[in-house]
């Protein structure tokens, strides 16, 4: 390129400001605002050296003789920092006329300031992907931490629930030992009943082979009674117990050859009406200890009023397709303010009773069995329902 070329090229663009420099590193020329970019009392002096004005130069001497012969095409020296805040790319090119060299200053302030930017950007970035990587290091060993506490919970929960397990199954045993302590007190008071009758006619020599018999047979059934409860509720608490098919009239009717005779001795008479022939899916024996239970406090209630002629009636029958077994009595009822409590625990008006009966009665039928027991009064006495 020659000289005046550039300079044309500088004028049109104010990019670039320039100095002509002679073959003794004299300056000869500059544009006229050098001095932005050169130290402005080195300028105004007559004579200016090069490597005075541009020292970014100095040293350069042997490569700036070749441009200046032609032996070489320029020298750049790029991003020189000039005060009070310019970035220039110092260039030296031959000048092909007189004057060999034409050094030329391109600002590139807004360039290097947008580079440097970018790059503390970059770095910035970098810093911020370093941190977030630290940030995750950091997480993943909380994460680690927490999954450790999570399985020492879990541990401990599994723990826990171990020990809760053996508890309800303590609680379960005791209920089960209360259940037969309430099952076995009508087969043990009707032994001591049979052997204080045997006992007596034996002593007053009326006791015939055939009423020995008959009162023995009794006695044996009761003691046969006595240990299938104990199995029956073994068997009830073992987790798998299966359910089986049963007939309501046939199961009830066994329970009521257990009971009639100690009932006909309190002239309490029983009557079983059915209605429907039901077929159960469930528990049967634990079904005979609740119709037992409801039995007997038909029985107490009614021996307790004084009734003349005491009746209870059992009738068996159908709601939307599910068995309905009522037990009622004309024994005059369950007292109002008792009446919404007689399902809970302890709950009893009678002097050595437990307060168990109704409590587990409605434990089996709607806990294990997921039917319904309710009580109600009638006119005459209370009616117990079961719907399953
Ligand atoms: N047919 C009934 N007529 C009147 N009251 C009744 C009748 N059935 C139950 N009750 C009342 O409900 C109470 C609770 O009965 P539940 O069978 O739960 O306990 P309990 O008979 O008192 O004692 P146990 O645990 O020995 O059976 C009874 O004490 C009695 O007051
Ligand atoms: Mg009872």
């Amino acid at each position: 390129m020659y000289s005046k070329e550039i300079v044309k090229a500088i004028c049109a663009n104010h990019v670039y400001e320039y100095c002509i420099v002679s073959k003794d590193f004299e300056v000869l020329k500059y544009s006229e605002k050098a001095s932005k970019y050169c130290d402005k009392v080195i300028l105004m002096s007559d004579q200016i050296n090069l490597f005075d004005l541009v020292p970014e130069l100095v040293g350069m001497e042997d490569e700036l003789s070749l441009i200046m012969v032609g032996d070489k095409e320029e020298l750049i020296v790029p991003m020189v920092f000039k005060e009070p805040n310019y970035y220039v790319n110092i260039t030296v090119h031959s000048n092909r006329t007189m004057d060999p060299l034409i050094v030329l200053f391109e600002n590139v302030t807004d360039n290097t300031i947008a580079q440097y930017n970018l790059r503390q950007a970059n770095n910035n970035n970098l810093l911020l992907l370093d941190e977030i990587a630290e940030k995750n290091k950091q997480l993943e060993m909380f994460n680690k931490e927490m999954q450790k506490l999570v399985d020492e919970e879990v541990a401990k929960n599994i723990e826990t629930q171990h020990m809760m397990e053996l508890q309800t199954r303590h609680a379960q045993m005791g209920e089960m030992i209360a259940m037969i302590t309430h099952q076995w007190k009508q087969p043990l008071s009707v032994i001591q009943t049979l052997g204080t009758l045997l006992k007596i006619k034996f002593e007053s020599g009326k006791l015939t082979q055939n009423i020995f018999k008959k009162k023995m047979n009794n006695l044996l059934q009761q003691t046969r009674h006595l240990s299938q409860t104990v199995n029956d509720f073994q068997q009830f608490f073992t987790p798998s117990k299966k359910k089986v098919d049963f007939d309501m009239n046939e199961t009830i009717t066994s329970v009521l050859n257990l009971v009639e005779m100690e009932y006909a001795l309190e002239n309490v008479h029983l009557s079983l009406v059915e209605v429907t022939p039901v077929s159960v899916y469930g528990y049967a024996n634990e079904y005979n200890q609740v119709i037992l239970s409801l039995l007997n406090n038909a029985k107490d209630a009614l021996v307790d009023s004084g009734q003349a002629h005491k009746h209870i009636e059992i009738k068996i029958d159908m709601h939307d397709k599910r068995s309905l077994v009522s037990i009622s009595d004309n024994a005059g009822g369950i007292p109002l303010e008792m009446i919404d409590n007689v399902f809970t625990q302890y709950v009893t008006s009678k002097k050595n009773g437990s307060g168990l009966g109704l409590y587990i009665a409605k434990t089996v039928i709607e806990n294990n069995m997921q039917g319904k027991i309710w009580v109600k009064n009638t006119e005459e006495g209370a009616c117990f329902s079961i719907l399953l």
